[in-house]
Protein backbone atom coordinates (compact mmCIF):
# COMPACT_ATOMS: atom_id res chain seq x y z
CA UNK A 1 0.00 0.00 0.00
CA UNK A 2 1.28 3.51 -1.01
CA UNK A 3 1.51 6.72 1.50
CA UNK A 4 2.49 5.30 4.95
CA UNK A 5 2.26 7.60 7.73
CA UNK A 6 6.57 8.65 7.96
CA UNK A 7 6.91 6.53 10.99
CA UNK A 8 10.57 8.66 11.58
CA UNK A 9 8.05 11.67 12.81
CA UNK A 10 6.64 8.98 15.75
CA UNK A 11 10.29 8.23 17.12
CA UNK A 12 9.95 10.35 20.05
CA UNK A 13 9.76 9.68 24.25
CA UNK A 14 6.68 7.69 24.28
CA UNK A 15 6.99 5.54 21.58
CA UNK A 16 11.01 5.61 20.75
CA UNK A 17 11.19 1.66 20.93
CA UNK A 18 8.58 0.91 18.72
CA UNK A 19 9.29 -0.09 15.01
CA UNK A 20 5.74 0.72 13.37
CA UNK A 21 2.72 2.82 14.47
CA UNK A 22 0.56 -0.67 15.68
CA UNK A 23 3.32 -0.70 17.77
CA UNK A 24 3.59 2.40 19.45
CA UNK A 25 -0.25 2.76 19.97
CA UNK A 26 -0.28 -0.60 22.08
CA UNK A 27 -1.57 -2.80 19.32
CA UNK A 28 -4.82 -3.65 18.48
CA UNK A 29 -7.00 -1.98 21.43
CA UNK A 30 -6.53 0.87 20.36
CA UNK A 31 -7.39 0.40 16.86
CA UNK A 32 -11.04 -1.26 17.89
CA UNK A 33 -11.53 2.16 20.51
CA UNK A 34 -10.80 4.63 17.17
CA UNK A 35 -13.34 2.37 15.24
CA UNK A 36 -15.54 2.83 17.84
CA UNK A 37 -15.64 5.83 18.79
CA UNK A 38 -15.43 7.22 15.18
CA UNK A 39 -18.33 4.68 14.39
CA UNK A 40 -20.68 6.35 16.82
CA UNK A 41 -19.55 10.01 15.90
CA UNK A 42 -21.13 8.47 12.33
CA UNK A 43 -24.38 6.99 13.59
CA UNK A 44 -24.77 10.08 14.84
CA UNK A 45 -24.23 12.09 11.72
CA UNK A 46 -27.04 13.49 9.74
CA UNK A 47 -24.32 14.37 6.47
CA UNK A 48 -22.53 10.87 6.88
CA UNK A 49 -24.97 8.30 7.74
CA UNK A 50 -27.34 8.05 5.11
CA UNK A 51 -24.24 7.10 3.04
CA UNK A 52 -23.72 3.70 4.43
CA UNK A 53 -25.78 1.17 2.66
CA UNK A 54 -27.26 -0.60 5.92
CA UNK A 55 -27.35 2.26 8.18
CA UNK A 56 -29.52 0.30 10.96
CA UNK A 57 -26.25 -1.90 11.78
CA UNK A 58 -22.29 -0.10 10.71
CA UNK A 59 -20.80 -3.10 12.77
CA UNK A 60 -19.57 -5.01 9.68
CA UNK A 61 -18.22 -1.54 8.73
CA UNK A 62 -16.57 -0.66 11.98
CA UNK A 63 -14.97 -3.78 11.94
CA UNK A 64 -13.61 -3.40 8.29
CA UNK A 65 -12.27 -0.01 9.00
CA UNK A 66 -10.73 -1.43 12.38
CA UNK A 67 -8.87 -4.37 10.79
CA UNK A 68 -7.84 -2.17 7.78
CA UNK A 69 -6.14 0.76 9.95
CA UNK A 70 -4.09 -2.11 12.03
CA UNK A 71 -2.84 -3.55 8.89
CA UNK A 72 -1.61 0.25 7.36
CA UNK A 73 -0.27 1.31 10.39
CA UNK A 74 1.96 -2.26 10.69
CA UNK A 75 -0.38 -4.64 12.29
CA UNK A 76 -1.73 -8.28 10.99
CA UNK A 77 -3.27 -8.43 8.21
CA UNK A 78 -6.45 -9.86 8.46
CA UNK A 79 -8.01 -7.21 6.51
CA UNK A 80 -6.97 -8.03 3.62
CA UNK A 81 -7.35 -11.70 4.36
CA UNK A 82 -10.77 -11.15 4.17
CA UNK A 83 -11.20 -8.20 1.81
CA UNK A 84 -8.24 -8.82 -0.77
CA UNK A 85 -6.52 -5.30 -1.85
CA UNK A 86 -8.23 -2.85 -0.04
CA UNK A 87 -8.71 -0.14 -3.38
CA UNK A 88 -10.22 2.45 -1.01
CA UNK A 89 -11.18 4.57 -3.70
CA UNK A 90 -12.68 2.00 -5.91
CA UNK A 91 -14.88 0.80 -3.15
CA UNK A 92 -15.73 4.51 -2.51
CA UNK A 93 -16.98 4.97 -5.87
CA UNK A 94 -20.41 3.65 -5.06
CA UNK A 95 -21.08 6.55 -2.35
CA UNK A 96 -21.15 10.02 -3.28
CA UNK A 97 -18.41 11.80 -1.71
CA UNK A 98 -18.25 15.53 -1.67
CA UNK A 99 -16.72 18.22 0.04
CA UNK A 100 -19.36 17.67 2.88
CA UNK A 101 -19.01 14.38 3.31
CA UNK A 102 -15.12 14.71 3.35
CA UNK A 103 -14.92 17.39 6.05
CA UNK A 104 -17.93 15.30 8.23
CA UNK A 105 -15.66 12.44 7.92
CA UNK A 106 -12.55 14.01 9.30
CA UNK A 107 -14.34 15.74 11.68
CA UNK A 108 -15.90 12.42 12.99
CA UNK A 109 -12.61 11.38 12.79
CA UNK A 110 -10.81 14.08 14.96
CA UNK A 111 -13.77 13.32 17.45
CA UNK A 112 -12.44 10.11 17.67
CA UNK A 113 -8.89 10.60 18.24
CA UNK A 114 -9.41 12.96 21.23
CA UNK A 115 -11.25 10.51 22.69
CA UNK A 116 -8.45 8.24 22.77
CA UNK A 117 -6.02 11.19 23.99
CA UNK A 118 -3.09 9.70 21.67
CA UNK A 119 0.24 11.41 22.19
CA UNK A 120 0.55 13.99 19.44
CA UNK A 121 3.74 11.60 18.62
CA UNK A 122 0.96 9.49 17.13
CA UNK A 123 -1.51 11.54 16.08
CA UNK A 124 0.06 14.11 13.83
CA UNK A 125 1.01 11.27 11.63
CA UNK A 126 -2.27 9.79 11.42
CA UNK A 127 -4.14 12.30 11.17
CA UNK A 128 -1.66 13.81 8.01
CA UNK A 129 -2.35 10.14 6.70
CA UNK A 130 -6.39 10.77 7.28
CA UNK A 131 -6.35 14.32 5.77
CA UNK A 132 -4.93 12.92 2.47
CA UNK A 133 -6.91 9.79 2.26
CA UNK A 134 -10.11 11.75 3.18
CA UNK A 135 -9.51 14.56 0.22
CA UNK A 136 -8.60 10.85 -2.04
CA UNK A 137 -11.93 9.44 -1.33
CA UNK A 138 -13.80 12.72 -2.23
CA UNK A 139 -15.07 11.79 -6.17
CA UNK A 140 -17.59 15.11 -6.33
CA UNK A 141 -16.53 18.68 -6.26
C1 LIG B 1 -14.10 10.93 3.02
C2 LIG B 1 -15.25 10.48 3.46
C3 LIG B 1 -15.62 9.02 3.57
C4 LIG B 1 -16.88 8.53 3.51
C5 LIG B 1 -18.14 9.37 3.34
C6 LIG B 1 -16.80 7.08 3.66
C7 LIG B 1 -17.89 6.24 3.63
C8 LIG B 1 -17.82 4.86 3.60
C9 LIG B 1 -18.92 3.97 3.40
C10 LIG B 1 -20.37 4.44 3.19
C11 LIG B 1 -18.46 2.71 3.43
C12 LIG B 1 -19.27 1.42 3.25
C13 LIG B 1 -19.49 0.78 4.57
C14 LIG B 1 -19.92 -0.64 4.45
O1 LIG B 1 -19.21 -1.44 3.81
O2 LIG B 1 -20.97 -0.99 5.02
C15 LIG B 1 -17.03 2.79 3.66
C16 LIG B 1 -16.21 1.71 3.75
C17 LIG B 1 -14.89 1.79 4.10
N1 LIG B 1 -14.18 2.94 4.32
FE1 LIG B 1 -14.82 4.80 4.06
N2 LIG B 1 -15.50 6.71 3.82
C18 LIG B 1 -14.73 7.85 3.77
C19 LIG B 1 -13.38 7.91 3.92
C20 LIG B 1 -12.58 6.86 4.27
C21 LIG B 1 -11.18 6.95 4.60
C22 LIG B 1 -10.38 8.24 4.58
C23 LIG B 1 -10.77 5.68 4.91
C24 LIG B 1 -9.42 5.20 5.35
C25 LIG B 1 -8.53 5.94 5.94
C26 LIG B 1 -11.90 4.80 4.77
C27 LIG B 1 -11.89 3.45 4.99
C28 LIG B 1 -12.90 2.59 4.69
C29 LIG B 1 -12.80 1.14 4.73
C30 LIG B 1 -11.57 0.32 5.10
C31 LIG B 1 -14.05 0.64 4.33
C32 LIG B 1 -14.41 -0.83 4.15
C33 LIG B 1 -13.95 -1.24 2.74
C34 LIG B 1 -14.30 -2.68 2.44
O3 LIG B 1 -15.40 -2.91 1.95
O4 LIG B 1 -13.45 -3.54 2.67
N3 LIG B 1 -12.98 5.54 4.38
N4 LIG B 1 -16.68 4.11 3.76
Amino acid sequence: MADRPDLRRVDHTAVESSRTLYDAVGGMPFFEALGERFYDAVASDPVLLPLYPDRMELGPARRRFTLYLAEYCGGPTDYSAERGHPRLRQRHLAFEIGPAERDRWLACMREALDATGVPPQVRVPLETYFDSAAEAMRNRD
